[in-house]
């Protein structure tokens, strides 16, 4: 049989139009942060191509560290349960902690991330998310710096992915519901 093919993904977001944003959510750090530093804690995998780009438009010091969780399954019988699959590599007790995301959904990841790094007594604990998606919500959270408010539309590219995929699209791209497995 000929190969169907695949529909052609449609572009949100620019990788200028990104760069612009985490440009300003950078400063914005920058402004709110100001003689102190930050550690950056990216939410794996999905964060990292974010916490990258953010990395590098803050000027205050700054140090990384990552955690990764199970994905809880984000069909119909979801659990809502998340699991730790790697932890912090070094305490962030007394630390300016920012919880870098590509996106907040129905909020259960960054719900219980953020619970547990407060745990840790951290000087102050906040939530940066290059996308929200507010209509999704299930857990009461929100984030503290935001790059764009979404509708409910499955979007991949810049660290966001399908099924593991195009996660290295330097745009972020809308996922057609009918796009090929
Ligand atoms: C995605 C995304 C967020 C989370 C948001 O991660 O990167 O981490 O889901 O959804 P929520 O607000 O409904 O919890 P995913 O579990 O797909 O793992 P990944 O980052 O490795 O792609
Ligand atoms: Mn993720
Ligand atoms: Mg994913």
């Amino acid at each position: 049989p000929k190969a169907v093919p695949a529909p052609a993904l449609s572009v949100l977001f620019s990788r200028e139009e990104i760069q612009e944003r985490v440009t300003q959510i950078g400063q914005q750090i920058d402004a709110d942060y100001k003689g102190q530093s930050v550690v950056l804690v990216g939410v794996l995998k999905g964060a990292a191509i974010f916490l990258a780009d953010l990395a590098r438009s803050i000027s205050v010091e700054c140090t990384f560290d990552f955690v990764a969780v199970s994905s809880y399954g984000k069909g119909l019988n979801s659990s809502g349960a998340v699991k730790l699959i790697k932890d912090l590599d070094q305490s962030v007790e007394g630390r300016n902690v920012i919880v870098v995301e590509d996106i907040l959904d129905t909020g259960i990841t960054l719900g219980f991330l953020h619970q547990m790094f407060a745990r840790h007594r951290p000087k102050s604990l906040r939530i940066a998310a290059l996308l929200d998606k507010p209509s999704r919500r299930i857990q009461k959270i929100s984030a503290d710096y935001v790059g764009f408010s979404i509708p409910n539309q499955f979007v991949v590219g810049y660290g966001m992915d399908y099924a593991e995929r195009f996660r290295n699209l330097p745009e972020i791209c809308i996922m057609p519901p009918d796009f090929p497995e």
